[in-house]
């Protein structure tokens, strides 16, 4: 039974959620691998909305059971809150499991966050400011906690004093800010311990130990290609793999056992934060597609910015994801457009270019190469079966399947996980 990799194909926000929601029906476990709160999974369950940001969304069906991975970093307060927040809506999260590994997000990396931001000005990354960038630093210099210090009650008192000494040297003499008290972090922290202390196993046993049982599992993928740390638009890009390699260092499972990639797409595209953004509409459609999209961040409330679908980002990301498959989401955002565009290549300086620069401010000059397809009406409900796509609809869909070289498997037309079509069943057999 397979494992099946999601990830977003742009630049995060892609309706991730609703695919992973879907399969997390079908699965039996759902394991985060990268990433933090600075996702926001938005999952309309029977007319209800749930936010995620660190529990992955398996937690909303019983039979499932959540997994937190090594290679995410855990805001222990926030996870907390959502733990809080998920049962007074009623949600069983006897389920989540958390890795024993994973890297904590501790107060100093929030703050660092913000100050560093507002240090950069005008050069800003535009993040979430929610402690990402700073905690997965501190990992990769080998100053990290991991949730095993925390569960640790005579290690954790030394590693944080040790810790917020060195931070309180960049906050006090860097910052000008007025220092931290490790004996307040040690304390808050000692509480988190209890709390979390029954969630905490070794992961990457447990989510082998499901895939050689023949369990099907999910990895649910946060953030998007085109912010990955190596293969997005650098220095603007998060602080994680979001592609699909992330997925194996992040739980500990090799590349062999993973069986399908599913790139997540929106038929339009919209970025959060700073940097480039090749198809961006600076007119009334970016304006019409924002309201009618609802394309306000989830986890900052910020506006998203938006535009056409990027054949070249598309499928650069397919490419660096190795994609079987793809969903496409918001198809109905753009219904009554006459026409809706795709950009197939980019012109830099006069040539022609079928691949993204890495250098940035020669992205910038990129002018995309438009194709203008014929928009589709209101569908009217959801259609059973992908033949009953308008005729423009499915020539949308058939550009964006040539451009990525993967199969269309979810089309999702509506906000409601009944307003999809499941062209193909990822964990079974194909339906039409
Ligand atoms: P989901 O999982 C969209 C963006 C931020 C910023 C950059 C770095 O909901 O798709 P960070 O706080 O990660 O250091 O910010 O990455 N970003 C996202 N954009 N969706 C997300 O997650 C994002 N997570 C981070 O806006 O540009
Ligand atoms: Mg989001």
């Amino acid at each position: 039974m397979p494992a099946i990799a999601v990830v977003g194909a742009q630049f995060g926000d892609e309706g991730k959620g609703k695919v992973s929601h879907y399969l997390a029906e079908r699965a039996h476990m759902v394991v985060r691998t990268q990433g933090g709160n600075n996702a926001g999974h938005t999952v309309v369950v029977g007319g209800r909305i749930f936010r995620l940001h660190t529990v992955p969304s398996g937690v909303l069906y019983p039979g499932c059971k959540s997994v937190i991975g090594n290679g995410v970093v855990v805001d222990p307060k926030a996870l907390l809150e959502e733990i809080d927040y998920l049962r007074s809506e009623g949600v069983d999260t006897g389920r989540l499991i958390l890795s024993d590994r994973a890297h904590l997000i501790m107060p100093y990396h929030k703050l660092l966050d913000g100050l560093d931001e507002d240090r950069r000005g005008q050069r800003r990354i535009g993040t979430t400011r929610q402690g990402i960038g700073p905690a997965y630093m501190d990992k990769n210099a080998r100053l990290g906690i991991r949730v095993a210090d925390l569960l640790d009650r005579e290690g954790l008192r030394e590693v944080i004093e040790e810790h917020v000494a060195l931070k309180n040297d960049l906050l006090v003499k860097v910052y000008g800010q007025d220092p931290l008290s490790a004996a307040e972090i040690y304390e808050d922290y000692r509480g988190y311990a209890e709390r979390l202390r029954p969630f905490v196993t070794d992961t990457a046993r447990l989510v082998n130990d499901a895939i050689d049982a023949g369990e099907r599992v999910l990895f649910e993928g946060a953030q998007g290609s085109l912010l990955d740390v190596d293969h997005g638009t650098y220095p603007y890009v998060t602080s994680s793999h979001p592609i699909a390699g992330g997925v194996t260092i992040g739980s500990g499972v090799g590349p062999t056992k993973i069986d399908k990639v599913v790139g997540v797409l929106k038929a339009y595209t919209s970025r959060v934060g700073d940097g480039p953004f090749p198809t961006e509409l600076m007119d009334e459609q970016g304006d019409a597609i924002r309201e009618r999209g609802k394309e306000y961040g989830t986890t900052t409330g910020r506006p998203r910015r938006i535009g056409w679908v990027d054949g070249v980002l598309l499928g650069y990301a397919a490419r660096i994801n190795g994609l079987t498959h793809i969903a496409i989401n918001s198809v109905d955002v753009l219904a009554g457009f006459d026409t809706v565009k795709v950009a197939v290549a980019y012109e830099l300086d006069g040539r022609r270019i079928e691949d993204p620069p890495a250098n940035l401010r020669e992205l910038a000059r990129c002018k995309p190469i438009y194709e203008e397809l014929s928009g589709w009406g209101d569908l009217g409900g959801t259609p059973a079966h992908r033949s009953e796509l308008p005729a423009s609809l499915e020539s949308y869909v058939k550009r964006i399947e040539q451009i990525s070289h993967a199969k269309v498997a979810v089309i999702s037309v509506g906000r409601e996980q009944g307003e999809t079509i499941y062209v193909e069943d990822l964990f079974g057999k194909a339906r039409v």
